[in-house]
C-alpha cells in the first residue's frame, strides 16, 4: 500500500563547503528516499542550508563578504555536489528565505501567545562554533565540553523557551515510543539527560544582528537552532495548512549526525509540543568519519572533498563505499585503502563479473537472445529462492535504517550467482548440443537473479543499475514491478557488458 513518506536532513551551516560528513547523511536521506519510492510511496525529502547565526556572520566578516553573499556563494557548492552525487531531493530549503523567515516568526509568536516564550536575562559560557550555551559547571577546563573551544561568558537580555515544562511530558513520550530515537544508545543518552532536568533555553540574541528578528522586539534575533529546527516544517509551508503539511507532517525520520541529538531529540520536540503540533516519528543519529584513523579538521588538512572522491572513484562507487563500509549508527574510518579494496572486491570482482561473465555467455551461446527457460531443478530453485527472498529482507533492514546490512544481504545473491555459474558450468553444457534447453535455463535463472538485482540494488547504486539492466535488455523504468521474479522474456536482446568498474591497483599488490 501506497504510503506518504517525510524524510530530512539536517541543513548545514554555510561557513564551510560540503565535506565527506555533509555527504553521507545525505546519501542516506537520498537512498531511502529512492526505496521508498521504488516501492511505490510517496516521498518528500527535504535538504538545505543553515545561514542565519553568529558562526556564519563571523566567518563572512572574515571573508569580507555580507553573510548573504557568503551563503549565496557556499550554497551553490552544495547544490552541485548534490547533483554529482545523484541526489533526488524534492525541496531545498535555505534559511534566508522569505518562507522559512515568515513560518520561524509565526511559530516565535504563537509559542509567546501561549505564555511559554518569555523575556528574561541570561548569563553564562557561550561556545560560538556550537552556537550553544552551557552553565559553568557543564565546562571542562572552561572549555566547551563538546568541542573542546574556548567559551566566552555573555550577559544579556534573552527571551526564554519553557523547555523545563514540557519535561515530563518529553521523557513519556519518549518511554512510550521505543523507535522514536535511535540507535539504543542514543536514546538511552537522550533520556539520561532529559532526567538530569531541562532548564528553560534561551531563544533569542542580542549581540549579533544576523538572523531572524523576534517579531516585536528587534532588538533580538530568534536563536540559530530554533530557527533552524524549524525548516522541517516550513519547508513544507507552515503556517499555512498546506497539502504537503498535511500529507508530510510529522517527519518519517530526521537523519542527523549523532553531534546534533540534543537538538533534534530534546529542543526541537518541545517545541513542537508548544506549538501544538504533532512530533516527528524518528530521529536517527548516525555516527562520525574519521580519516585515515584521524579526526577530519581543516587544521589538520585532511578534510575529504566528496567531489575530489567522485572524480576519482566515480559517483557509484563512492556511494556504495559510503552506505557499505559503515552499519549506520556507528563511527567509521574513511581510507583510500579501504575504498579501492571494496571497489576491487565487491564492485569489479562479484558485482561487474558476474555481469560480464553472463552477457559474454550469453552472447556466445545464444547470440544474446533470451531463450524460454525449461523446468527447474533443485539448484535453480534454491537461486531463485534466494533472489526472491531478498526484497523482503531487505524492507526490514531498511526499516532499520540498516544500509550496510541491506547491502550485504545483496552482495549475498551477487555471490550465489557466481557460486551458481560455477556448479552449472554452462560452458560444458555447450558443448553437449542435447543440453541446448538445460543451458537456456541456466542462463535464464543467471540474467533474471541479476535483473532483480539491479532493481533492489537502484537506491543505491542508480547508474551502475540502469546501466546493467540495460545490457540485460531491460527497457523499462526502475518500477517496483521490475522486483518480482520472471519479469526477462524470452526474445530478449542482451549485450555484452562492458566492465561496470575497472580494478584500481591496489598499493602492495
Ligand atoms: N546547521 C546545523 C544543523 C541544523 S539542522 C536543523 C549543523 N550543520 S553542520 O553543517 O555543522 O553539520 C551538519 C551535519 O554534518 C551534522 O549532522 C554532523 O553530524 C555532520 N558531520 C560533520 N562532520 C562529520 C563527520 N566527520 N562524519 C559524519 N558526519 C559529520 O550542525
Amino acid at each position: 500500500m501506497s504510503r506518504n513518506f517525510y524524510v530530512t536532513t539536517p541543513i548545514y551551516y554555510v561557513n564551510d563547503v560540503p565535506h565527506l560528513g555533509h555527504a553521507y547523511t545525505t546519501l542516506a536521506a537520498d537512498v531511502l528516499t529512492r526505496y521508498r519510492k521504488l516501492k511505490g510511496d510517496k516521498v518528500f525529502f527535504l535538504t538545505g542550508t543553515d545561514e542565519h547565526g553568529q558562526k556564519v556572520e563571523k566567518a563572512a566578516n572574515a571573508t569580507g563578504e555580507t553573510p548573504l553573499e557568503l551563503a549565496d556563494r557556499v550554497v551553490k557548492r552544495f547544490q552541485s555536489l548534490w547533483e554529482k552525487l545523484g541526489i533526488d531531493f524534492t525541496d531545498f530549503i535555505r534559511t534566508t528565505q522569505e518562507r522559512h523567515k515568515k513560518g520561524v516568526s509565526e511559530l516565535f509568536s504563537r509559542v509567546m501567545a501561549k505564555g511559554d516564550i518569555y523575556l528574561g536575562e541570561y548569563e553564562d559560557w557561550y561556545c560560538t562554533p556550537c552556537e550553544t550555551f552551557w552553565t559553568e559547571t557543564q565546562l571542562i577546563d572552561f572549555k566547551c565540553p563538546d568541542c573542546n573551544r574556548p567559551t566566552e561568558k555573555l550577559k544579556e537580555e534573552s527571551y526564554f523557551f519553557r523547555m523545563s515544562k514540557y519535561q515530563d511530558a518529553l521523557l513519556a513520550h519518549i518511554e512510550a515510543n521505543p523507535d522514536f530515537i535511535q540507535p539504543k544508545s542514543r536514546r538511552n543518552e537522550i533520556i539520561s539527560f532529559v532526567r538530569e532536568g531541562l532548564r528553560d533555553l534561551s531563544v533569542s540574541r542580542t549581540s549579533f544582528t544576523w538572523g531572524i528578528p523576534v517579531p516585536g522586539n528587534e532588538k533580538h534575533v530568534i536563536y540559530v537552532w530554533f530557527d533552524a529546527l524549524a525548516n522541517y516544517i516550513t519547508a513544507l509551508g507552515y503556517p499555512d495548512e498546506t497539502a504537503d503539511f498535511t500529507d508530510f507532517w510529522p517527519a518519517d525520520v530526521h537523519l542527523i549526525g549523532k553531534d546534533i541529538l540534543r537538538f533534534h531529540a530534546v529542543y526541537w520536540p518541545t517545541f513542537l509540543m508548544a506549538a501544538g503540533l504533532p512530533i516527528p516519528r524518528k530521529v536517527f543519529a548516525h555516527g562520525w568519519w574519521t580519516v585515515e584513523g584521524q579526526k577530519m579538521s581543516k587544521s589538520l588538512q585532511n578534510v575529504v572533498e566528496p567531489n575530489m572522491l567522485i572524480d576519482r572513484y566515480g559517483v557509484d562507487a563512492v556511494r556504495y563505499f559510503l552506505m557499505r563500509e559503515v552499519p549506520f549508527g556507528l563511527d567509521g574510518d574513511f581510507s583510500h585503502a579501504a575504498m579501492v579494496h571494496r571497489i576491487n572486491s565487491d564492485l569489479a570482482n562479484d558485482l561487474g563479473n558476474l555481469l560480464n561473465r553472463s552477457t559474454a555467455m550469453m552472447n556466445k551461446y545464444f547470440g544474446g537472445v533470451v531463450e524460454e527457460p525449461g523446468e527447474f531443478t533443485g539448484t535453480d530453485l534454491a537461486y531463485r529462492e534466494k533472489t526472491e527472498t531478498l526484497a523482503g529482507l531487505l524492507d526490514s533492514c531498511l526499516d532499520d535504517l540498516a544500509f550496510s546490512k541491506a547491502l550485504q544481504v545483496i552482495w549475498e545473491v551477487i555471490s550465489a550467482g557466481n557460486k551458481y555459474i560455477d556448479e552449472t558450468a554452462p560452458w560444458t553444457l555447450a558443448k553437449d548440443p542435447a543440453q541446448r534447453g538445460r543451458l537456456a535455463t541456466v542462463m535464464y535463472c543467471i540474467l533474471e537473479s541479476q535483473r532483480v538485482v539491479f532493481h533492489l540494488l537502484f537506491p543505491f547504486m542508480p547508474d551502475t543499475c540502469r546501466k546493467g539492466l540495460s545490457y540485460l535488455g531491460w527497457e523499462e523504468p526502475v518500477s517496483e514491478r521490475g522486483i518480482a521474479w520472471g519479469g526477462l522474456r524470452p526474445g530478449t536482446k542482451t549485450a555484452k557488458a562492458e566492465p561496470l568498474f575497472p580494478r584500481i591497483e591496489e598499493k602492495g599488490e
